[in-house]
């Protein structure tokens, strides 16, 4: 590849960069002259680029772009199918779009079967700290026999195929052998984050309308213990559903037990009905795996559904190719398996992968900010996966905390979640990565389930940038009319060609699925996001059009927070927006008005703040609750959160003409 003899190392910064392409950066026909690249621009290493499974990267998209199904099937074709594929893609019923129909399989058994079967079967497959400093590891073998133990124990409590199965808990391997051993007996999980609570976990539980919760009795957080149990036992005075509730013990501390409902997992798991040989559901390749709840423009979460065929498929090549997976390798994604990273990232794609990966439960500077840098060296991490605020935040403590560790094992770096600002990734590239190891910079979401825009490790990479789309997608970025713009005009970030692991609908909301996705651009699914390509055919994002807030990375909905300030008894009215902040890179500003009766003061804006915490999670927490008399509302009554943010900012706040006042 043309890519390999250019490969130079780091480029001059401000220099225009070239680079010898085959084929049209834009993809749009053969090219044989030389492309200059503008822009900073960093070059893979002829280390990175000889390994890599993405090593004839142009040629493979090429591919793709010729023959979609022909792509995916030659990816699906190396995994495990009880019975393969009558039809790759099934666009009969756009947008509900379907993947290998007619297969049989199941994702776990691709997960865990499969190479417990081979010489993985004493591989390690997890490796987990705690944030007290508490070590597990587990091997393919063990992580199956637990997944069996406990999808007997589910089976036993009469969880069935298709039934939803709530989890919520810390950073901690049981979160991990609970999903699995959902998706072994066809059981749809709906994890929770931990960093969630009450309303937020009530309203989850209400609307999958669980049978089952399993939750840890508390998990460590920065030293302090948050009482998971507590607040479970809260969310089920509101939630009417459950009938059984599976506790994990990880902190000790004393809880509450309801006699008929609550039960220990350690004792379950040592019952003979634990049974190491629980029978594999055989699954139809668009049977539901998972659920999992996002917030999006209005109103309550949504729950997205994604399948154990296209979604197993989707993750496993994007892993591969992106992280460059390698038998040998350890990998390392810092998300939690309560988000979507964590599901497709720590859990699924590495285990399809048949990797090794570690897992962490702590915060990156608990007790010192040396955490990380330590575990790194002390477990060999060869790829590692994290998100730009982490990033901010680790480097605010300096240089020294990283340059006493050996992170030599570092071959490839990831970052998720939100824009990396280019100054946070050239910190990440030079002091972690010491400028070996190139920067994946995936953009994805919930809703796609795998990464969409992103750099594989051969590519030239641009900070700031996620490159290019995976293989065989098709992109762009529309105008208000839903035609492309020209080179560096903002638009909006659009989808226009199905892919494996998209969302397959809102789970018991079709309309919703189709109206909040395919219905602003006809043909095209809609991500919520403002997007410029750049000459060279690079996108860059900017970030949500909507009212989603991503708060160090989590994303969170403004009517959520909205509505858990208005559930208390002094709140008439709130409005919620996001301003740029240094670490986290939005913080969640609030306006309040008053019922009458009450008193504005310092006092009671603590105590809503508390109050948001303590029903959304403390990630939600506003940086500040302003008290005010009105809130600037269209003539239809809706708040104008825009015209919020501009005022906070000192700018302009635009066309106000549909201000009712
Ligand atoms: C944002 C997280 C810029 C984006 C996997 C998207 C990003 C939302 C990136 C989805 C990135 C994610 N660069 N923005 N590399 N990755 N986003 O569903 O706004 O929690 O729409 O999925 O995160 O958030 P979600």
């Amino acid at each position: 590849m043309a890519v390999n003899k250019l490969a130079t190392g780091r480029d001059k910064a401000g220099e225009k960069a070239t680079l010898q392409l085959s084929k049209d950066i834009k993809g749009e026909g053969i090219m044989s002259e030389e492309k200059k690249l503008t822009g900073e621009v960093f070059y893979p290493s002829e280390a990175v680029i000889t390994r890599a499974h993405a090593k004839n990267w142009e040629e493979i998209c090429e591919e793709a772009e010729e023959d979609l199904e022909g792509f995916w099937a030659k990816e699906a074709n190396e995994l495990h199918w009880f019975k393969k594929w009558d039809k790759v893609l099934d666009d009969s019923q756009k947008p509900f779009y379907k993947w290998f129909t007619g297969a049989k399989t199941n994702i776990v058994y691709n997960c865990l079967d499969r190479h417990t079967q081979t010489y993985r079967r004493n591989k390690l497959a997890l490796i987990w700290e705690g944030e007290n400093g508490e070590f597990r590891s587990f091997s393919y073998f063990a992580l199956r026999r637990d997944t069996c133990r406990f999808a007997s124990i589910l089976k036993s409590l009469g969880v069935q195929k298709g039934d939803r199965v709530t989890i919520y808990m810390g950073r901690i391997p049981e979160l991990v052998i609970a999903m699995l051993a959902c998706a072994r007996i066809g059981a749809i999980h709906s994890v929770v984050y931990g960093g969630f609570s009450v309303e937020a976990l009530h309203e989850r539980l209400e609307d999958s309308q669980s049978k089952v919760l399993v939750v840890a009795d508390g998990s460590y957080q920065r030293g302090k213990i948050v009482h998971l149990k507590q607040i479970a036992d809260e969310a089920l005075q509101r939630a009417a559903t459950v009938e059984s509730v599976l506790v994990v013990k990880r902190t000790g501390e004393e809880v509450n037990m309801e006699a008929g409902r609550d039960m220990w997992y350690h004792e379950l798991m040592n019952l003979p009905i634990a049974g190491t040989t629980c029978h594999i559901e055989v699954m139809d390749a668009e049977d539901p795996l998972f659920i999992l709840y996002t917030s999006g423009t209005t109103g309550k979460p949504k729950a997205i559904l994604h399948t154990h065929g296209g979604y197993m498929v989707g993750v496993y090549s994007t892993l591969k190719y992106v992280f460059d997976v390698h038998e040998e390798d350890r990998y390392w994604c810092s998300a939690d398996p309560g988000w979507i990273t964590g599901h497709s990232y720590i859990v699924y794609g590495p285990l399809l992968n048949g990797t090794t990966s570690f897992m962490y439960e702590g915060a990156p500077t608990h007790p010192f900010p040396n955490r990380w840098w330590q575990m790194i060296e002390k477990y060999g991490i060869n790829l590692l996966y994290t998100a730009p605020t982490a990033i901010r935040g680790l480097m605010r403590y300096g240089e020294a905390w990283p340059n006493r560790y050996d992170l030599s094992s570092l071959r490839i770096l990831g970052s998720v979640g939100e824009p990396i600002n280019p100054e946070a990734w050239k910190w990440y590239y030079r002091v972690i990565g010491k400028e070996r190891c190139p920067i994946m910079d995936t953009w994805w979401q919930t809703e796609t389930g795998m990464f969409m825009i992103t750099p594989v490790p051969t590519m030239p990479l641009k900070p700031g940038s996620g490159t290019r789309p995976f293989a065989g997608l098709k992109m762009d970025v529309v105008n208000e009319g839903g035609e492309p713009v020209g080179p560096n005009e903002e638009g909006y970030l659009v989808i226009k060609n199905p892919w494996p692991a998209m969302i397959r609908t809102i789970y018991k909301d079709p309309g919703r699925y189709v109206e909040q996705y395919w219905s602003r651009f006809p043909g095209m699914y809609m991500t919520g996001d403002s997007a410029r390509k750049d000459e060279d055919g690079y996108f860059w994002v900017i970030g949500r059009v909507d009212d989603v807030i991503k708060v160090s990375g989590y994303r969170l909905g403004t009517a959520e927070i909205e509505s858990a300030l208005v559930s208390h008894p002094a709140v008439a009215e709130a409005a919620a927006i996001g301003l740029p902040h240094e670490v986290k890179g939005n913080a969640i500003y609030s306006y309040v008005m008053l019922k009458s009766g009450f008193e504005k003061s310092d006092q009671l804006a603590e105590e809503l703040r508390q109050h948001v915490g303590h029903e959304m999670g403390p990630i939600a927490k506003p940086e500040k609750v302003e008290f005010v008399d009105s809130l600037p509302k269209t003539r239809s009554g809706k708040i104008m959160r825009r015209v919020l943010k501009a005022k906070a900012l000192g700018q302009d706040p635009g066309n106000i003409s549909t201000l009712e006042e």
